[in-house]
């Protein structure tokens, strides 16, 4: 235990679902010293009519000083980090389709750890890219560090409709793991999918699960990731997110020392 964020306190205001960032920022907090608040959004005033900005700018007056906020409207995160004080720190936990700038680190750090020059990786990504906040995230801080060669493989209903030409899109799954380095799964958003287009994917398993025999297309020492939570037997099959190149629980013990570094930094700019 450390004490470098002794007698802060942080506020996690996920206004989604979350098990993996929710609990390793707030382990990470705590392992850092600092005191933090879990505000149960609903048996909060919000419930009673108080607006999300009257919301922060309350628990700010309480002595609060960093906020990790999670919310489906990326751009309700950006409004908040213009009322808060300046002094005051906002972590995007996930912000919509848009952002999630902790993972990004987080996978890059794994990556790392067992692939260190980013350069001349092929990185597959396979599902629903598009409405993927890891996937936009991931590639706009991988290509900061390297010039990877990033395949989509995904029906077109879940390619991203704005791509730079340093991505190419393969719809044959077999096609796109052929040498392989990475492979990133991602589950299907549901809640993130509109009707017509989720009545089409009706086949999605059946076209690009991941399993053993396709794995096998992939470099033989490819490593498997999945930001989580899985859907097991749509994008990814149980061997092979159990399996002996799967990195995903690496992926999740990381995120607690990213997380840590993270409050650090940020600790010594600011709050
Ligand atoms: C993801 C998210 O919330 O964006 N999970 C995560 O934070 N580890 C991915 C998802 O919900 O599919």
């Amino acid at each position: 235990m450390l004490n470098t964020l002794s007698g802060k306190i942080i506020a996690n205001l996920f206004f989604e679902p979350s098990t993996r960032t929710l609990n390793s920022f707030e382990i990470a907090a705590k392992r850092l010293g600092a005191f933090v608040l879990n505000t149960r959004l609903d048996t909060s005033s919000l419930a009673k009519g108080e607006t999300v900005f009257d919301m922060v700018k309350n628990l700010e007056a309480m002595g609060a000083s960093v906020f990790i906020i999670r919310h489906s409207n990326q751009k309700v995160i950006e409004e908040m980090s213009q009322q808060l004080n300046p002094q005051t720190t906002l972590i995007n936990a996930g912000g919509g389709e848009e952002e999630h700038p902790s993972q990004a680190l987080l996978d890059l750090f794994t990556i790392s750890c067992h692939k260190p020059h980013f350069h001349h990786l092929t990185i597959a990504m396979i599902g629903d890219i598009r409405h993927s906040r890891v996937a936009h995230s991931f590639i706009s801080a991988i290509t900061k560090f390297g010039k990877p060669n990033i395949r989509l493989i995904a029906p077109l209903s879940l390619v991203p409709s704005h791509l730079n030409n340093t991505i190419s899109v393969i719809n044959n799954i077999e096609e796109g793991l052929k040498g392989a380095d990475v492979v990133i799964c991602l589950r299907l958003q549901k809640e993130r999918i509109d009707e017509k287009t989720w009545a089409s994917l009706q086949d999605f398993s059946a076209d690009y699960c991941l399993t053993e025999e396709r794995l096998q297309y992939a470099k033989p020492d490819v490593i498997v990731m999945h930001p989580g939570p899985m859907n097991r037997g749509v994008e990814i099959s149980n061997a092979v997110a159990d399996g002996k190149q799967s990195i995903i629980l690496e992926q999740v013990n990381n995120g607690v020392a990213i997380r840590m570094a993270l409050l650090e930094l940020l600790s010594s700019v600011s709050f």
